[in-house]
Parts: structure tokens; C-alpha cells; sequence
């Protein structure tokens, strides 16, 4: 659980400690994952004071990147130490014709993470995840993955000339295949589902000949897992320093629901942000196809069952999801809801976000959208607050999942007699 490389010196990163989420039990800052104690997962703890002395003034002056954070984050204060695309600052686009298409009457908004240079949220993590194992001695960069991942880590890793291994389900989407495959580094298809893969890359971090090979999602997870706090805080800065009263998040391990809600929390705590009226309510989606999460929440329970995934939406698809216990915690306290949607909500929704923002989401997208609507029409979603749905991945690596259903509305010789007959010129 631990990795035998020398302990690092974090320079000026406000991380104290890892922080088991289950008893609490404190540990130094290296590449472990889980607690001795209870075997609980663990995640970054912070200097309170070191936090606080982020300003407003300060983080403006920074980068057009994630790296405007550096301040909030456990690795990268030193620019020169940073294995990075420098993902980040992707856009919020105002979605008034989503709004009243759903019944929406308050500004909802799209934050657009498929701007990101491997388009997906996962640049975030994966710069986060590779400055630390970069300070924590690794000399090879891997990630179990359900596609999106994999791109970055590949990514990641040719930018640095660092060898990458990536592992992934054998019957992922080809636009996501290519995608990795493409920066060069080994990349090895798994038969089997993510959650075999993932099985399989935590019994390969304890062999001797992984010993250097840092796992984004396994052996450096606590560091991975705090990149995604960067979308939170970006939200929060572009919308004049707020905090939107409801955000949708898509999940597949629900990490990235904790994070964000994790850095509204840190945003109040440091005195960047003052909490909304009411407090922020965080709501989660996923698909029909692979709803543990959900199903556990609208169960009542805190026992998360796992399921076999199937589906469209392939980037969500783990079935034994690591932060769901976390994420059920941050929906209830917040006094949000989830939910799922089918493949054809999916689809539908995708075109749905297209038509009306110009943003063509990947299924992940098509999921969130999906749920936005059915938390609208349940009255989960309160129509008259302010609201964010996260944009997490590209729609030209998901092409096949539309493919089917648009295409050319007209199709004319090239003359103006054939335009005006095909009721182009009436
Ligand atoms: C596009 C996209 N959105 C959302 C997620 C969910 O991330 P998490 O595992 O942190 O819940 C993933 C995970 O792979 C993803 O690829
Ligand atoms: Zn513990």
C-alpha cells in the first residue's frame, strides 16, 4: 500500500497529511491510498493556515490554468516541478435555451470541461496525480481506466518523455482507443469490465516490477482525486466568486461529486467565497446501465451494491464505484438527490445540449443533461435557483452513440434549380 520510494518534500504545498475518510487516522504525505488501520481510503488533509493565505488578488494573477490553484492543491507550487497539459479555465457557458426547454427559470449555466486539451475533466487529475508522483520518485505513469483517463495519462506522460502504461476495458469506445493509443506509450486491453482492470492494476502495484510505476486512480489517488476541486473553484471565480445553489455531477467512482462540493467547503472556509443562502446542494447522475450509487441513495441505504455495468455511457461505467459511500454523504448533507437515465434519454439529451448551447457532450454529458431534466420534472430540482451542470467529455469520441440519429437534413445536386426544389429557396 505504500511505495518504498524515498519520502518527498512537497515544497510550499499546503497538504499536511493523508486522512483516512473512514477513522480518520493521519499519515505522511506519500504514495499510500489506503488506511492501515480500517483500510478506509485516504485523501489530502491541509494546513488550515497555509489555505488561508490564498487571496483573490493572488489567484487572478495566475495562470490561465488549473495552476491559478496551485495555492489550494497538494503538488505543483513550483512551476518547474509540474508534469502538466495546464488543463483548466475551459468555459461556463450561459444556457438561457436549456433552461426553458427543462423548466429552468434561473440562470443555469454549462461548465464545459470538454475544453480541456485531451477533452475531459481528467487533465485536471491527471496534472494533479503526475506532479506528485513526479516529487514522490515514480518513473513510469499508468491509470485504470474507462477511457477518458487513459487519454490523458498517455498525454501526460508523452509531454514530460516519461513512459506511460495505460490500461483499459477491451471494448471501449474506438474514438477513445485511438485516442490513447495515438501519444505512444504501452497500452494494454483488458478482457474484461473497468472493474477487473482496476483489480487487476492494484495487484500490479505491488509487485516489484511495478514498484516505480505510479497509478493515477490506485497508488496516488489521494493527489488524483484532488484535481478535481479545480472545477469547483473555477466555477466559483467565474461566476464572480459564488457559489451556484445547485450543481448536477456526473458520476462513475463519485470522486468528482465529492471534490467539487469538497472545494465549496474549502472556498467558505478560507474566506474566498461566502456560502449561498440555503447552502449548495449537489445532485448526481448516472446511467440506467450502471446506477449503484443512485440506486443505494433512492434505497435509503449506505450499502452500495455492485453491479455489472452496461450501456452507452462507457466512461461511467464503474460498477463498484470507490467514493460512493462519499458521494451518498455529500448528497445527503447538502440535501441534493440523484438520479439515472436510459440510452435513449442519453442520446436524446445529447442532442438536446447541442441544439441548444452549440456543446457536443460525450454520453457522460448526455447523462448529466438526461438527469438535469428528470431532477426538474421530479421537483428534486428547484427551478428558481441557480444552477451548473458539468460538462465533463467530448461528444467526437462517444460519434457512434448519435451517429444513427442525425446526419444531412437535405441532400441536393449542386444547382440552384435543386436547391429551390428541395425547398431551400422558399
Ligand atoms: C467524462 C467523465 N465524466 C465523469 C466521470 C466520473 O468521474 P468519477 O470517477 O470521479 O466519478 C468520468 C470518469 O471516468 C468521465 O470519464
Ligand atoms: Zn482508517
Amino acid at each position: 500500500m505504500t511505495s518504498s520510494l524515498d519520502a518527498p518534500t512537497f515544497t510550499d504545498s499546503p497538504a499536511r497529511d493523508l486522512v483516512c475518510r473512514g477513522c480518520g487516522a493521519r499519515y505522511p504525505l506519500a504514495a499510500q491510498h489506503a488506511c492501515f488501520e480500517c483500510f478506509g481510503p485516504l485523501e489530502v488533509g491541509y494546513d488550515p493556515a497555509a489555505l488561508a493565505r490564498v487571496t483573490r488578488e493572488q489567484i487572478a494573477a495566475g495562470p490561465d490554468n488549473i495552476w491559478r490553484y496551485a495555492g489550494l492543491l497538494p503538488a505543483g507550487a513550483d512551476p518547474a516541478t509540474r508534469v502538466t497539459l495546464d488543463p483548466g479555465c475551459t468555459p461556463l457557458v450561459r444556457a438561457g435555451a436549456l433552461a426553458a426547454e427543462v423548466g429552468l427559470r434561473a440562470p443555469l449555466w454549462v461548465k464545459d470541461d470538454s475544453a480541456n486539451p485531451t477533452h475531459s475533466f481528467k487533465d485536471r487529475v491527471v496534472s494533479v496525480a503526475l506532479t506528485a508522483a513526479r516529487a514522490l520518485g515514480f518513473e513510469r505513469y499508468a491509470c485504470a481506466s474507462t477511457g477518458n483517463l487513459a487519454n490523458s495519462v498517455a498525454a501526460h506522460a508523452a509531454r514530460a518523455g516519461v513512459p506511460s502504461i495505460v490500461f483499459i476495458p477491451a471494448d471501449l469506445e474506438p474514438g477513445k482507443v485511438v485516442t490513447t493509443a495515438v501519444y505512444g506509450g504501452d497500452l494494454v486491453a483488458v478482457d474484461g469490465s473497468y472493474d477487473d482492470v482496476n483489480r487487476l492494476c492494484s495487484e500490479l502495484t505491488e509487485t516489484d516490477e511495478f514498484e516505480k510505476t505510479a497509478f493515477v486512480n490506485v497508488n496516488v489517488r489521494p493527489f488524483y482525486a484532488e484535481g478535481s476541486k479545480t472545477l469547483g473553484y473555477e466555477v466559483a471565480e467565474q461566476l464572480g466568486w459564488r457559489i451556484p445553489a445547485q450543481v448536477v455531477i456526473p458520476m462513475a467512482s463519485g470522486e468528482l461529486l465529492t471534490k467539487i462540493d469538497k472545494s465549496f467547503t474549502e472556498l467558505v472556509e478560507v474566506g474566498l467565497v461566502e456560502a449561498p443562502a440555503g447552502g449548495w446542494r449537489v445532485f448526481g447522475a448516472q446511467s440506467a446501465g450502471c446506477n449503484p450509487i443512485a440506486t443505494a441513495l433512492h434505497g435509503g441505504t449506505d450499502v452500495i451494491t455492485p453491479v455489472r455495468p452496461t450501456g452507452i455511457a462507457k466512461s461511467l461505467n464503474i460498477g463498484d464505484p470507490a467514493a460512493g459511500l462519499y458521494a451518498l454523504e455529500a448528497v445527503r448533507r447538502t440535501g441534493g438527490w440523484m438520479d439515472y437515465a436510459d440510452d435513449d434519454e442519453i442520446r436524446a439529451a445529447i442532442r438536446l445540449l447541442a441544439r441548444t448551447t452549440g456543446i457536443f457532450a460525450e454520453t457522460a454529458g448526455g447523462v448529466t443533461v438526461a438527469v438535469l431534466r428528470k431532477l426538474v420534472d421530479a421537483g428534486r430540482l428547484d427551478p428558481d435557483a441557480e444552477t451548473v451542470v458539468f460538462n465533463t467529455g467530448e461528444g467526437l469520441k462517444t460519434i457512434d452513440s448519435v451517429a444513427e440519429q442525425v446526419g444531412p437534413t437535405h441532400r441536393v445536386k449542386p444547382s440552384l434549380r435543386a436547391a429551390r426544389d428541395a425547398g431551400l429557396l422558399d
